[in-house]
């Protein structure tokens, strides 16, 4: 194919590549080019046994007993632990619970009860929409506050003493832009603001470092980059000089500080786990547990820098084979500005992605126009960019995705 490599030289870079091995903690189907773990991880293969123990050993045999002897009680912290060196977090600020969406409401309400006399939620318009939802839904509360959108380029000057938190997402889940989290946390802090970092696109795809750059609180996925399956519970991070000054507007039983207590008072527990609020999911934690294990032992720095490999080798050869079939790149080049995966904007994005899946290749597409691949340097190979490439040539130069059948949509695209 022109412009391309053969599939010989592409297998060298696999051959040489030092986290080749890590693909051996999934199972993925042979025939598959998976290019959307940025919005459901691959299975790790410890996974499946791990939740069948905790069905059959723990829940089976210790019944009620497992939230002791299993540690069903200590899950959320635990495996939130095991999130935060992923988010340069420290291992008591980071814990497991409930949805991305509802840690934002728990975060937001709880930062603007923080920041009395201010009115003002500040966001980006086109953040991916549950955090416009749930912003937007917290100012309707009828406590005065509103939201406010800006674009990205804008939000650093629009900080002003009236904000009182800012919600931003740190790697934009369409673009796959990455905004500057130490130089708009600083801005916000500047003025007395508060910072709501998303990391769903961030936390297990490229480095953070929440420390690093100041930042006051975040919320994350479990079921993207962290491989922790279908629905898997969300994270949440607060930053540890807060942990004693905000607090969260659903006051569960699990976010007191002596639940076993049974007293009609409410009291937040002490630490970050006044941020839980009902029973914790432990089937879906068992799970997460498991995603966030197949990062033992690795190192982000390397996994960034297969990342950016994966992007720049994708790029190339698309502008290669594809440069005449009308893609847009709408995700930055320079690899300091972007997470891990690539998007391009075409008018017929959709029938592309059907006609690409159609032939094993799975990316996916986000309305109204845009084509998303994702590279997931934990087990996306060389040589699963190229047949990607090499499939979509085809696919264009032969409009083979000109088809009815690729045109029509179901509930979910
Ligand atoms: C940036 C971002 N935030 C939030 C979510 C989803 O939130 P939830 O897990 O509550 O559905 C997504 C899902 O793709 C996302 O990309």
């Amino acid at each position: 194919m022109s412009g391309l490599p053969d599939l010989a030289a592409v297998r060298k870079l696999d051959d040489a590549d030092p986290l080749k091995t890590l693909r051996n903690r999934f199972r993925l189907p042979e025939t598959l080019i998976y290019l959307d773990g940025n919005s459901l991880g691959a299975l790790p293969i410890a996974s499946a046994q791990s939740v069948l123990e905790a069905i059959e050993r723990q829940w089976g045999n210790n019944l009620i007993g497992g939230w002791t002897k299993d540690d069903w009680i200590g899950a959320s912290r635990r495996v939130g632990s095991m999130i935060a060196p992923l988010i340069g977090a420290q291992a008591h600020e980071v814990v497991v619970a409930d949805s991305t969406s509802v840690n934002l409401f728990k975060l937001i309400v709880a930062a603007l009860q923080a920041r009395t006399g201010r009115s003002t939620v500040l966001t980006e318009p086109g953040n991916f929409p549950t955090d416009v939802y749930i912003a937007g839904g917290v100012t309707r509360l009828g406590q005065g506050h509103h939201l406010h959108k800006v674009p990205a380029d804008e939000i650093v000057e629009s900080i002003d003493e009236d904000v009182a938190v800012v919600v931003l997402t740190h790697v934009h889940y369409r673009t796959g832009r990455k905004l500057d989290m130490a130089a708009i946390t600083a801005a916000a802090h500047a003025k007395g603001a508060l910072i709501i970092w998303d990391l769903c696109h961030s936390a297990g795809a490229i480095e953070v470092d929440l420390h690093a750059c100041d930042a006051d609180l975040a919320v994350g996925c479990g079921y993207k980059y962290l491989n922790g399956g279908p629905g898997a519970p969300a994270f949440l991070f607060v930053a540890e000089r807060l942990h004693a000054t905000l607090q969260s507007p659903l006051t569960g039983w699990m976010g007191h500080q002596a639940p076993f207590d049974f007293s009609d008072d409410y009291v937040p527990a002490r630490g970050i786990d006044r941020f839980l609020c009902g029973t914790p999911p432990i089937l879906g934690i068992a799970a997460l547990e498991q995603g966030v294990a197949t990062f033992d032992q690795v190192n982000m720095k390397s996994l960034a820098a297969k990342s950016e490999s994966l992007f720049s080798l994708l790029l190339e050869w698309v502008e290669a084979s594809c440069g005449e079939h009308g893609f847009e790149l709408i995700t930055p080049r320079d690899a300091s500005t972007r997470g891990s995966h690539i998007s391009f904007n075409h008018e017929h994005a959709f029938p592309i992605c059907q006609a690409l899946i159609a032939r094993c290749v799975v990316g996916d597409f986000r309305a109204p126009n845009t084509l998303r691949l994702g590279l997931t340097p934990l087990y996306t190979r060389f040589e699963d960019v190229w047949r990607a490439v090499v499939t979509l040539e085809e696919i264009m130069s032969e409009r083979k995705w000109d088809k009815d059948e690729y045109r029509k949509r179901g509930r979910v695209t």
